[in-house]
């Protein structure tokens, strides 16, 4: 096991695109890394000049405390386990797990024996130790190629979206599998995934990349509850932190729907802007007539027409349609395209209690709690109130 080092790496490809820029990450012994971001954001290739399967235009790349950048890949002693896992179809699980071992002619039979064994234990597969793969479904190959990285002892786990192709509910499945192993088996861990929820769930740490760049490394709670930018706050969480656009006067924010008191704290930070972006997220906002009264006195309830409702049975959702300016609405509309989101209509998604009874088409009032809300700069994206 090992730590890695990421200094202000670098990778321009041939045609001079600078696919990674300048990041910078530290992976802790032990530690479990997500890199996370929209399609073509540079993860694989930032995983790729991890392994050594991709050259490193600059920067240092520094595994268990030795610079590897012109190491070649066998001799970083990494697995990585593939999106399409890679396995031999003609060999049993055994033998495809012990697959590197035998390659690597260090070690003898029993050797052999005792390492896929222990693996197997681990991955609970031994009652398929004499299948093919062909035969398993996609949770169990995918746990063979985990065998096989097992056995090997190797420094550090790369993972490039291991379970992008298993269906929701295996890759749920597979999702608390990997989790629970890496926690027993305490190796250093990268993991690359498009998938917030994975991000969210699996990762110590997340590392959100946009373009090339490092928007922010943190804690996934610290991601949620303070994002650095308008893209991460976007990213994170589903459904997605509501973007909305708001005038200043003292500590008054004109919303799309109403007047709202923020805090003094929130207030300072946006003196002299005009326009600002408030971010809020679809639990800060609830039906008022569930609202308990310390709760109503810390934030604004306005009356708004409810245009739909989904129901999901532990929650519910209510959308509401608003206005918004041209100029705002278009920095909206290009900050879901960088997200990769659909292109909707201005609307709020509003989490409803359980216990509201709030109907589609109907008037209600809506609380907001004016503590949470993200205020964010429009033009230079940041989150004016982070920390606050
Ligand atoms: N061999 C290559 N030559 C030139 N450009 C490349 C090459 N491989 C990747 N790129 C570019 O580098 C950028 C990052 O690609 P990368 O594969 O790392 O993205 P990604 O974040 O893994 O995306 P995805 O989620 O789609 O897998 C992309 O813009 C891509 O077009
Ligand atoms: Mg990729």
């Amino acid at each position: 096991m090992a730590a890695i080092e990421m200094k202000n790496i670098v990778k321009q490809y041939g045609d001079g695109f600078p696919a990674v820029n300048d990041v910078s990450i530290d992976v802790a012994d032990g530690e479990f890394m997500i890199l996370v971001g929209p399609s073509g954001c540079g993860k694989s290739t930032l995983l790729r000049m991890i392994v050594g399967l991709e050259d490193i235009t600059s920067g240092d790349m520094i595994i268990g405390g030795d610079r590897v950048n012109e190491k070649a890949p066998r001799d970083r002693n990494l697995a990585m386990v593939f999106q399409n896992y890679a396995l031999y179809p003609h060999l049993t699980v055994y033998e495809n797990i012990a697959f590197p071992l035998r390659l690597s002619k260090q070690h003898s039979d029993e050797e052999i024996d005792t390492k896929v064994r222990e693996a197997s234990r681990l991955l609970e597969l031994d009652e398929h130790l004499d299948r093919k793969p062909g035969n398993l479904s996609g949770g169990q190959r995918q746990r063979v190629a985990m065998g096989r990285a097992i056995v090997r002892d190797a420094q550090a786990f790369l993972f490039d979206e291991p379970l992008s192709n298993l269906d929701a509910k295996l890759r749920g499945q597979m999702r608390t599998e990997i989790s629970r192993l890496q926690r027993r088996l305490g190796i250093t861990t990268v993991y690359v995934t498009h998938d917030q929820t994975e991000a969210m769930t699996l990762g110590d740490r997340v590392a959100v990349l946009k373009r090339g760049i490092l928007q922010q490394l943190a804690t996934p709670r610290e991601l949620y509850d303070q994002p650095n930018n308008l893209f991460v706050a976007g990213f994170i969480g589903s459904p997605p932190m509501n973007f909305l656009p708001a005038t200043v006067q003292g500590d008054q924010l004109e919303l799309p729907f109403g007047k709202v008191t923020i805090p003094a704290e929130k207030a300072s930070k946006v003196q002299g802007k005009d326009l600002v972006i408030a971010g809020i997220r679809p639990e800060y906002f609830d039906d008022a007539a569930v609202v308990d009264s310390a709760r109503l006195a810390q934030g604004a309830t306005f009356r708004a027409t409810v245009d739909v409702t989904e129901w999901l049975g532990n929650e519910a959702y209510a959308y509401i349609p608003f206005e918004a300016p041209a100029d705002v609405r278009e920095q909206l509309s290009a900050l879901e395209k960088e997200l990769e989101m659909e292109a909707m209509h201005p609307q709020l998604v509003v989490n409803l209690d359980a216990a509201s009874r709030i109907r589609e088409g109907e008037e209600a009032d809506i609380f907001v709690d004016a503590r949470k809300m993200h205020l964010f700069d429009p033009s230079s994206q940041e989150n004016l109130t982070v920390g606050l």
